[in-house]
């Protein structure tokens, strides 16, 4: 089983990064999470250059997508929106037939953050994401001076995601039969 995980911020010291980067010590075994880091070499969003092929930036972000079972997304919040740089991702793959109906996980590192979470479910719901709701998580991340490998015994928070990435990927498999066949198959 593979996973794609995303950090939405570019910061060096990103509290988001750091939690995307704790992922593959607190999967279950057999489940691999591979990390995309090529948010910052996106182009911005311009429908006259998503024509096909795309940018090769964008066409490693689709195909990344597509060979997912499922998708983890942790972002931080800019005046109360999602950031741009993670905004610009979600534009890429608006027209993305691999996209839709992917299994999705959305994580927050800060709880104060709650305008960037909602503005993410809106435009993800939007996209036709299936979020699984029992993997998307709040932990108090923001402001802790935890690195990667700290973040899996951090009590409150090391718990908390390795239950959330438990429960992900049980639901993965017939998540991802769904997205390959559609409902009924
Ligand atoms: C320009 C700017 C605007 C911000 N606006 C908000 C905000 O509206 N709400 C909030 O909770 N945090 C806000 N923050 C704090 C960031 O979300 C916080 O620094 C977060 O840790 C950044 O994520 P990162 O650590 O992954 O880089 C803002 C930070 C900056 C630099």
């Amino acid at each position: 089983m593979r996973i794609l995980a995303i950090s939405g911020s570019l910061r060096a010291a990103s509290s988001n990064s750091r939690l995307i980067e704790a992922l593959p010590r607190l999967a279950p075994a057999g489940v691999e999470v591979v990390i995309w880091r090529g948010l910052e070499g996106l182009p911005y969003f311009n429908p006259d250059l998503d024509v096909d092929p795309p940018p090769a930036p964008v066409a490693e972000l689709r195909r990344q997508i597509g060979l997912a079972q499922g998708l983890v997304i942790c972002s931080p919040e800019y005046a109360h929106g999602v950031s741009g740089a993670m905004k610009n991702a979600l534009d890429w793959l608006v027209s993305s037939l691999e996209f839709p109906a992917i299994p999705l996980a959305l994580i927050n590192a800060a709880p104060r953050a709650v305008h960037a979470i909602a503005h993410l479910r809106e435009t993800l719901a939007t996209m036709s994401a299936a979020f699984v709701e029992e993997a998307c998580v709040t932990v108090p991340l923001q402001g802790r001076d935890l690195t990667a490998a700290d973040i899996p015994g951090a009590p409150g928070i090391g718990d908390l995601l390795t239950d959330a990435m438990a429960r992900f990927c049980k639901a993965l498999p017939a998540l991802q039969a769904e997205r390959l066949f559609g409902n009924g198959a």
